[in-house]
């Protein structure tokens, strides 16, 4: 189960290892503070103060710590992450598949197709994300100018790398 070990949005946390339930109280990230970290956020350049206050509407502000697993393989998910602050790494199939910066997001390919977690995501160095519910993730893809237009392009780059993984692997496998 994907976990989070405390949720600065919404006076939140999380037990390690539960999915995404509230448990306790803490800070609250103010709805100004929030818009203003929005718009520091490259894919919301386009996004006019009435989006990015409907986005911030929509998503919670979340502080995880270094080694927290934010996404499982294999495991349900029902979010989507852009990161803040910090670095992530992304583990496909026990390969390391790089690392995740500011401005980057992942989880949106279990919320498109419904499919479990295709990466194990860990948290490199303390990490500041903000989530997306499933249930938000159309009003996201809504209200964002160009976003299905990078998930796409995200995408492509992705299966492109697997291609080449696999030919990799083959060729490997082959010259034993
Ligand atoms: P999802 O499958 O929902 O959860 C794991 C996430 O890892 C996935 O969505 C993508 O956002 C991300 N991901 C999967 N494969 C790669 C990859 N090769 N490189 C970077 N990120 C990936």
């Amino acid at each position: 189960m994907e976990f989070v070990s405390r949720m600065t949005d919404e006076l939140i946390s999380y037990y390690p290892k539960a999915r995404l339930e509230p448990m306790l109280s803490g800070a609250t990230v103010k709805h100004g503070d929030k818009i203003e970290r929005l718009e520091e956020v490259p894919i919301f350049d386009e996004c006019s103060q009435r989006q990015l206050r409907s986005i911030a509407r929509i998503a919670r502000v979340f502080d995880a710590l270094a080694g927290t697993m934010l996404t499982h393989a294999e495991e349900p998910g029902d979010e989507f992450f852009l990161i803040l602050d910090g670095t992530a790494n992304v583990d496909v199939a026990t390969e390391k598949r790089g690392s995740l910066r500011p401005g980057a997001f992942f989880g949106e390919m279990s919320l498109l197709d419904g499919g479990p977690r295709s990466a194990t995501i860990v948290a490199e160095t303390p990490v500041r994300l903000l989530v997306i519910s499933r249930r938000d993730f159309s009003v996201l893809l809504k209200d964002v100018p160009g976003l299905t237009q990078s998930l796409l392009m995200t995408l492509s780059r992705r299966v492109r790398q697997a291609e080449e993984s696999a030919e990799r692997m083959g060729g490997a496998l082959a010259g034993l």
